[in-house]
């Protein structure tokens, strides 16, 4: 495949950020590609390329349409992988910081999407071809409430999310009365960054009584929190609600949540640096439930590598543009998977309208998807794309 033009642009994300978007063109085919954007980033993600006067995203844009353009013009690809490779080799950096991960990511992407077009298949299918993996749908890791950083601390963890088993349609329909549901409840309040809802509540219990309460109208589901805790920790503590826990503190308190609430998963219970505290949190809990990396992995083969061999967790996040390219992100599934872990495939708490995490996540067999709340569009239609693919694959 000959790339025969490409153009980027600025579109705002859900915070009303600039983020890139990026447009291939292969004669008569065309695909399109927008990056999403983290506010609790990990320390070692790839590096997201920002103009340093104000977060714009000029310098990504005239990589695409300046160096990128003028090398693969002169290139005949034969696989989306070829591409990503070139990509990463352009680069030459081990964390994308010469050319940008960001800006990688809107070329990969989009490529992805013309290979599949140029194939004649869904673009599921054609993830799942690339990545060797059995395509079928993720549970639905529905946010209900945000805190942390995405709401202000107002709520100590950064995500309390209700996990619908099922397929995308009916799970779909139960997280919508049972976003209602937590609406009714709580009246009027703001929503989080990730189209949850943002409460004041004044004990580390309340909103897990909350989510109880719809567990128990509503079967088929169970609760998730993502602790985000690197942006609790402060000075070798974790800072609760104004009170400061120490890591053998917390996992008393991850101990008897889990087994009061029967959680589904704990995401990020320790700050990315203390590895150790992972290993004995999955040493104790592991067996009954899923302990997930991200900010710890960032969808790093290597680190995730280092996570298997110190059993530091049993389950991992992966978002692509935390490492730049569709090939790395496939990387670190296909490495969760041969620990026989679980990947859970994520968007950011900035987002655009791109579905593209919906497809990859059915492509590669995800054990679940994170898409945010229902209060945003750019959430929902991760979620409708998700039940365009249930259509879909039934025809193919
Ligand atoms: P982020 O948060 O996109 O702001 O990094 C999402 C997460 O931590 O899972
Ligand atoms: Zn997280």
């Amino acid at each position: 495949m000959i790339i025969t033009d490409i153009k980027a642009r600025t579109v705002p994300d859900t915070r009303g950020r600039p983020t890139i978007e990026t447009t291939l063109t292969a004669g008569e085919l065309s695909a399109t590609a927008s990056v999403p954007s983290g506010k609790s980033t990990g320390s070692h993600e790839a590096f997201e390329l920002r103009d340093s006067d104000n977060g714009s995203v000029e310098q990504a844009i005239e990589n695409v349409q300046f160096e990128i353009a003028r090398e693969l013009a002169t290139r005949d690809f034969s696989s989306a992988d070829e591409l990503d490779a070139f990509l990463i080799e352009l680069d030459g950096t081990p964390n994308k910081s010469r050319l940008g991960a960001n800006t990688l990511l809107s070329v990969s992407i989009a490529a992805q999407r013309l290979f599949a077009q140029a194939d004649g298949v869904p673009l599921w299918k054609a993830i799942a071809t690339r990545a060797g993996t059995t395509p079928g749908a993720p549970r639905l890791y529905v946010n209900m409430m945000n805190g942390g950083v995405h709401a202000d601390f107002k709520l100590p963890f950064q995500e309390y999310i209700l996990v619908v088993e099922g397929a995308p349609s009916e799970a779909l329909a139960v997280a919508r009365q049972a976003f209602a549901r937590l609406g009714e409840t709580l009246g009027d309040v703001p929503m989080g960054d990730e189209g949850g809802y943002a409460p004041t509540l004044s004990a580390i219990e309340q909103p897990f009584e909350l989510l109880a309460g719809l567990v128990k109208e509503f079967p088929g589901t169970s609760v998730a929190i993502d602790a985000a805790a690197s942006e609790l920790f402060k000075d070798g503590s974790y800072q609760l609600l104004g009170k400061s826990y120490s890591a053998e503190e917390l996992t008393t308190i991850y101990g008897s949540i889990a087994a009061k609430y029967h959680l589904h998963s704990i995401e990020d219970p320790f700050d990315e640096e203390s590895a150790d505290d992972f290993t004995r949190l999955t040493e104790k809990l592991g067996g009954k439930i899923l302990i997930v990396g991200d900010d710890l992995t960032v969808t790093n083969p290597a680190r995730i590598a280092d996570a298997i061999a110190r059993k530091e967790i049993n389950a991992v996040l992966i978002k692509p543009n935390q490492i730049g390219t569709v090939k790395e992100a496939i990387a670190a599934v296909q490495a969760t998977y041969g620990a026989g872990w679980a990947a859970i495939a994520s968007h950011r708490s900035g987002e655009t309208d791109d579905t593209f995490i919906a497809d990859f996540a059915y492509g590669v067999g995800a054990h679940g998807i994170k898409a945010g709340g229902l209060g945003q569009k750019e959430r929902l239609e991760k979620y409708e794309r998700l039940l365009a693919i249930e259509r879909e694959a039934k025809t193919v």
